[in-house]
């Protein structure tokens, strides 16, 4: 195999901004063509980018939410405490609404309302000064959490290797480095070849338009392949490791990620590769003690029938679309967190790592 040998890594594309009030959201669902950052003047606009996937990914959803939060409430500060914190708790209800998965995005609005109800004698002016520190808090902290858990990944990624990922746990889905590609962007910064395989990720194409993109900006060696193809990569020897992100991991370790990850964790134990799970704490979800409880997204069928604008499948053809899956625990061969490495059995070290969340 030959690599490209690693050049200087250019900066990776920022998901969010928070600007003096203003949010703004690269609209993901024009990559890779155009890089876009929308502004967003309304809590309806913030609902709406994260239901579109405009901002997808279940690190930014969180972030999305807790600043989408802020431009709701933005408005709102003429009214008295008791009539703007039903508001907030209105705001919250809708707000995490726009997606069912990713358990980030209540994680996020809990913790916002938290600091909401803290504030026994604030006013409704001095409770969202609050809220905006800690939506920016919420931001900030995301990008320690990625680059911890690059350094625990890290020395999984060995030079020679072949590395298949699913969907985008990238910079695009996180604030900054990403869950399952911050080990890689780590590996690639201190000079290790490698190359990575994305799963193109039917049906919304995170690995092809997503993954493939922002890996490819920053020089590392990216390969796309179609989903149905990463078995048969396995069979040839291809693949040394696999890492995904999720988004909701369960008491005992089962893990939702994006459609498709079961299969290719399925035929990883087939074929004897290592099946590494990225993510941060505030995707651990110890309220739902199997993957079983976890609630799986449907939506809509256009998005299996048609490719672009183009219908690719008959007319009243009955059509499934759920947007995720659970692995089991018992495939997964560990947990790349923050706080560590975690291995199984899960439902133990991740009670020990995170005792006090
Ligand atoms: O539907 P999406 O694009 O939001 O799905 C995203 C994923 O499944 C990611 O793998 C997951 O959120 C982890 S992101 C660090």
């Amino acid at each position: 195999m030959t690599f490209i040998s690693p050049p200087p890594m250019s900066p990776l594309p920022t998901t969010l901004r928070w600007d003096a009030g203003t949010l703004y959201l690269l609209d993901q669902t024009r990559l890779p063509l155009e890089t876009v950052m929308e502004p967003q003047a309304t809590v309806e606009q913030v609902w709406d980018s994260i239901k579109q996937l405009k901002v997808r990914g279940a690190p930014a959803i969180g972030i999305a939410g807790a600043y989408g939060l802020v431009v709701g409430l933005q408005g709102q500060t003429h009214r008295d405490r008791a009539d703007f914190l039903q508001e907030l708790d209105r705001l919250v209800a809708y707000l995490d609404s726009a997606r069912p998965t990713a358990v980030n995005l209540r994680w996020a609005l809990t913790r916002m309302t938290r600091v909401a109800q803290g504030l026994t004698a604030a006013n409704p002016a001095e409770i969202l000064a609050a809220l905006e520190q800690a939506a920016i808090a919420i931001h900030d902290e995301d990008r320690q959490l990625c680059r911890a858990i690059g350094e625990h990944g890290l020395p999984l990624i060995q030079p020679g290797m072949g590395v298949l990922t699913h969907c985008n746990a990238g910079s695009l889905a996180t604030a900054e480095l990403g869950t399952a590609l911050a080990p890689l962007y780590l590996a690639h910064q201190q000079g290790r070849a490698f190359r990575v395989y994305a799963d193109e990720t039917r049906p919304l194409l995170q690995g092809a338009r997503l993954t493939s993109w922002e890996l490819q900006q920053s020089g590392l060696d990216v390969t796309l392949i179609c989903d149905s193809m990463a078995a048969h990569l396995m069979s040839q020897g291809l693949i040394d490791l696999v890492i995904v992100g999720t988004d909701r991991v369960a008491a005992n370790g089962d893990v939702a990620n994006k459609i498709g990850t079961l299969s290719v964790a399925i035929a990883a134990q087939y074929f004897g590769i290592p099946f590494y799970v990225a993510c941060p704490y505030s995707t651990i979800d110890f309220a739902t003690a199997t993957g079983n409880a976890i609630v799986i997204e449907e939506r809509d069928e256009a998005e299996v029938t048609h490719f672009g604008d183009r219908r690719t499948a008959p007319l009243g053809i009955p059509v499934r679309n759920p947007a995720f899956d659970v692995t089991p625990h018992a495939l997964v061969t560990g947990l790349i967190t923050d706080r560590g490495l975690l291995r199984p059995p899960y439902a133990d070290s991740l009670r020990q790592h995170y005792a006090q969340v």
